[in-house]
Order: C-alpha cells, then sequence, then structure tokens
C-alpha cells in the first residue's frame, strides 16, 4: 500500500486510480442489475469493496450486507456512507448460520468468499435455503491457476503456488474458480450459467500494469513471503525471485493476464 503514496493523490494519480477501479467494476459488476423493490442479500461483504458498486448499479433495491467480521463491516457501512447510497443495511451475521428465514431475498450475490471456505457446497446450500422460488444467485470467484504471463518464469510459478498451497492448508481453494459450475449444480440450483471475465494487461494499458500486476496479484503474492518459508515451501531467494519475474511482467515487453469466473444460477 505504501506505494500509493509514494506516486501522490495528485488529479492524475487520482484519475489513474478511478480508471483501473472502473476496470475491474466494469468487467466484474457492470451485468448486474437488480430490479426496484427488489431484496438482496450480499454474503460475505468484507469491507465493502463490491458492496458500493453493487448498491450503486441497482439504487431502488434494497441489499442487506452480511459478515463475519464487525470491524470490517464498519468499513463497509463507511464506504457506502460516504458514496452517498442510502440502500444497504448492514448486519453480522455467519453464511452457514444465517439469520433469514426460508425464501427471504430475491436475489444473493457472493464476491471472492467462497475460496476461503472449508466447505463451499455447504455454504451454497445454505445461501440456496433463504432464496425465494425462482431467486438468483450470483458467484465471482479467481483462479490462481488461470495466470498467464510474458516472460515466462518458473519462479514466479512457484511463488504462485506458494500462496495456492497455504491457502489450501487453512481450508481454502484459489483454484475454485473452475469449480463454480459443478458446485451450483451440486447444491442444487438451476440454470447454471459461468461467465469467464479475463483482466488483460500490458503496456499499453497502463493503468491496469500498474493497479493489477504490481499493486494488486504481485503484491497479494509477496504479502505470503513469510508464511510461505515458514512453511517451508520456498526458500527467500527462490521466493524473492518469484516476486522479481512477477515484477517483469509489468515491464515494456511484459504481459500478465487473470479469468475471474462470474456465476449466476437460479433456485427452484
Ligand atoms: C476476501 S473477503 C471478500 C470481501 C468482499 N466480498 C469483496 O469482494 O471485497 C472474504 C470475506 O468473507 C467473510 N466471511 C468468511 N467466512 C464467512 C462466513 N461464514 N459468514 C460470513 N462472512 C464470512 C470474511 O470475514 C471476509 O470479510
Amino acid at each position: 500500500m505504501n506505494s500509493l503514496y509514494v506516486h501522490g493523490y495528485d488529479g492524475l494519480e487520482a484519475t489513474r486510480l478511478q480508471d483501473q477501479a472502473r476496470t475491474l467494476e466494469e468487467l466484474l459488476h457492470a451485468d448486474t442489475h437488480y430490479p426496484a423493490g427488489s431484496l438482496v442479500l450480499e454474503a460475505g461483504c468484507g469491507v465493502g469493496a463490491q458492496t458500493v458498486p453493487l448498491a450503486g448499479n441497482s439504487p431502488d433495491a434494497r441489499i442487506t450486507a452480511i459478515d463475519l467480521a464487525a470491524t470490517s463491516l464498519a468499513q463497509a457501512r463507511a464506504q457506502v456512507t460516504a458514496s452517498g447510497l442510502g440502500n444497504v443495511e448492514f448486519r453480522q451475521a455467519d453464511i452457514l448460520d444465517l439469520p433469514f428465514g426460508p425464501g427471504a431475498f430475491d436475489h444473493v450475490f457472493v464476491c471472492f468468499v467462497l475460496e476461503h471456505l472449508p466447505d463451499p457446497s455447504a455454504a451454497l446450500v445454505a445461501l440456496r435455503g433463504v432464496l425465494r422460488s425462482g431467486g438468483t444467485i450470483t458467484v465471482i470467484e479467481g483462479d490462481h491457476g488461470s495466470v498467464l504471463f510474458h516472460p515466462e518464469d518458473e519462479a514466479a510459478r512457484a511463488a504462485i503456488r506458494c500462496q495456492v498451497a497455504l491457502q489450501r492448508a487453512a481450508g481454502g481453494d484459489a483454484l475454485i474458480g473452475r469449480r463454480l459450475y459443478p458446485l451450483l449444480v451440486a447444491a442444487g440450483f438451476e440454470a447454471v450459467a459461468v461467465s469467464p471475465r479475463m483482466v488483460y494487461a500490458d503496456a499499453s494499458r497502463p493503468a491496469l500494469v500498474d493497479g493489477f500486476i504490481r499493486k494488486t496479484f504481485t503484491a497479494m503474492i509477496a504479502g505470503t513471503r513469510a508464511a510461505a518459508i515458514e512453511a517451508g515451501l520456498t526458500t527467500p531467494t527462490a521466493f524473492d525471485a518469484g516476486i522479481a519475474a512477477l515484477h517483469r511482467t509489468a515491464g515494456a515487453d511484459g504481459m500478465f493476464a487473470y479469468t475471474f469466473f462470474k456465476a449466476t444460477a437460479r433456485a427452484g
């Protein structure tokens, strides 16, 4: 995060950051609009990164955003208030023990949550239980196996595998994007449709090179350094070589692509 301050917050930098946020927002949210008066549950809202575009795209829907973490909910509430949105209610709740009756919602939205859960199937079944018949679920997840970059580098691949292994050891699945279709079908949803959404960055897209390659993906992998070394998955030298190689993909002749998976389905 400190590197953000290096660039400062002058007008150009603010525009660049907004452009970058808009690009991902467009990619992930542009086709999600809920009708006026519909009741929407955002499950695992975190600090509200998706709540703001979600609520902004459907200003006349009523969104209930839940999370386990009270501190995250407080930040999410502040984000929504700062955005001038008045259609979101926050509540501390567990997806696996929802405080809502059967059929309480018209739509459910879940983003970057299933990848952290030891039993994503149980979460999907619980969420289907609070959807009315014919209601929809939208799920967005990443998949670290979808990474494509140039120059290709085995140390970079190994550093990414450390993150995948650490997440698996914590009970999650950093490769869950490819499993959305079978998970939703097994949870009893109908009309399951998965749409891959690729973020592509090369030197012709400097906002994404900086914002996605450096500050999002590489920063996330770099953040696992201590845990990966501690777990015996890598050595400082090998890991640092992998991070340097990921940074090289942000060079003038580099490229980097990552695919998110957005699934929609209907409760029968
Ligand atoms: C990676 S964050 C994603 C937050 C947000 N959806 C986003 O895309 O920015 C995952 C969130 O899921 C929440 N979470 C994990 N397990 C949960 C559960 N069983 N019930 C409710 N929230 C949960 C965590 O507290 C965390 O805020």
